[in-house]
């Protein structure tokens, strides 16, 4: 096809299939892409069974199955003291990916500005691409990844359309306070920015630590949109079920796209996880301590390495220096650690535009079997 232009030219395969491939190819230890090595519930995978057997099979409803909106909205009740409708300001999508995505093609148009703040994840820059707007790409501050508030006040302008932002953060750990959230909100009061919240982690807070939600704030209300998962809150990324939470307003120009997307999602992994937040809320609420036990087990067998590890707040991620063991750069060193030591991990690099040349850091997933954990860290501490 000679006149064929993708719409895309430059994105191809994602980092995270290209290192589970290597890795795979090593049989390396898989501490790259951010899924567990362990299966959620035994009462998901009854309910899902029990659901397909007695003919749910059918579409759900495009919002989502009632009874699935009703949970999250009892969640949110018990966990933030909110009040959501179900019916409203609830929609279910294949997915956190679907949402995100689904909420910058319907709401950003072309020639408008986007900003992200990078590391970023890497579905963001795409869709922002595809809408025909431009990703104004900040990097967070040095290795506190705190918000560069001045740079976002310098960026704002008419052309902005959408802020991204996401906490607990990936790759790097960071969680947004509500004070820095207060000042976004201050910032953009008055304006037509619409703010998208990406809050996949939102249960994995560390002792100590909590996750404050924009939902929180009333004056964002009218501009926010944020998006959850149940693959990372429930150990299971493959059934890709998530959720958007926004106004009534922001929630039917969502649905318009998600009802031309997939229409509607999953009916028995809904009604599953419906019935699963609904009888075991305090897995959900005991997330956080579940993660704490892993990343400070990760720690302690990394202790004794020549890996540093930096502070983290929350995710399922940490992000270790590796300078003291070589000046390679990320990509590379990733490559040598599958290829001769067979542990996989995700070069952070890969998440900016600009990357940082002298910065000499690689990100860990410990949602993974004590064993595994263990298994990796005696690697890594003898290299
Ligand atoms: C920051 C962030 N947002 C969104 C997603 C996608 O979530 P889902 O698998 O529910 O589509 C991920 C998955 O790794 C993520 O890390």
């Amino acid at each position: 096809m000679k006149n064929f232009q993708s719409k895309l030219p430059s994105v191809g395969e994602t980092i995270f299939s290209t290192i589970s491939a290597k890795a795979q190819q090593f049989q390396a230890i898989n501490l790259g892409q951010g899924f567990p090595d362990y299966d959620g519930d035994e009462f998901l995978k009854d309910r899902i069974c029990h659901y397909i057997k007695s003919a749910h099979n059918q579409y759900a409803p495009m919002p989502g199955v009632l009874a699935l909106r009703e949970s999250i909205a009892d969640y949110f009740k018990n966990k933030y003291q909110l009040n959501l409708s179900p019916n409203s300001e609830i929609t279910i999508t294949s997915g956190a990916t679907e949402a995100l995505t689904a909420s910058i093609l319907g709401l950003v148009s072309q020639d408008e500005e986007v900003i992200i703040f990078d590391p970023s994840y890497d579905s963001y820059a795409p869709a922002i691409q595809l809408a025909g707007a431009r990703a104004v790409r900040l990097n967070l501050v040095d290795e506190t990844f705190a918000l560069p508030m001045e740079q976002l006040k310098k960026s704002i302008n008419t052309k902005t359309r959408m802020i991204i932002l996401n906490s607990p953060h990936n790759p790097t750990g960071a969680i947004l306070s509500r004070e820095t959230w207060l000042e976004i909100s201050e910032l953009v009061a008055g304006t037509d920015i619409i703010i998208l919240s990406d809050e996949v982690y939102e249960g994995i807070h560390f002792i100590g630590e909590r996750h404050f939600s924009p939902l929180e704030l009333p004056d964002l209300k009218e501009r926010l949109i944020s998006v959850f998962s149940f693959g990372k809150s429930c150990h299971m990324t493959g059934w890709k079920i998530g959720y958007a939470i926004a106004s009534p307003f922001l929630t039917t120009e969502l649905r318009k796209l998600h009802q031309y997307f997939t229409f509607s999602t999953f009916t028995a992994a809904q009604l599953a996880l419906a019935d699963y937040l609904r009888e075991h809320q305090e897995n959900f609420i005991n997330l956080g301590s579940f993660y704490n036990t892993k990343k400070e087990l990760f720690i302690k067998e990394l202790t004794g390495s020549r890996f540093k590890v930096l502070d983290s707040s929350g995710t399922y991620f940490l992000l270790v220096d590796y300078s003291e063991i070589s000046n390679k750069i990320d990509t590379e060193f990733c490559l040598e650690l599958i290829e001769k030591y067979g542990v996989a991990s995700i070069p952070i690099s890969v998440f900016y535009e600009k990357p940082i040349s002298d910065q000499r850091i690689i990100r860990f997933c410990f949602a993974k079997k004590d064993e595994t954990i263990k298994k990796a860290c005696k690697i890594l501490r003898e290299i």
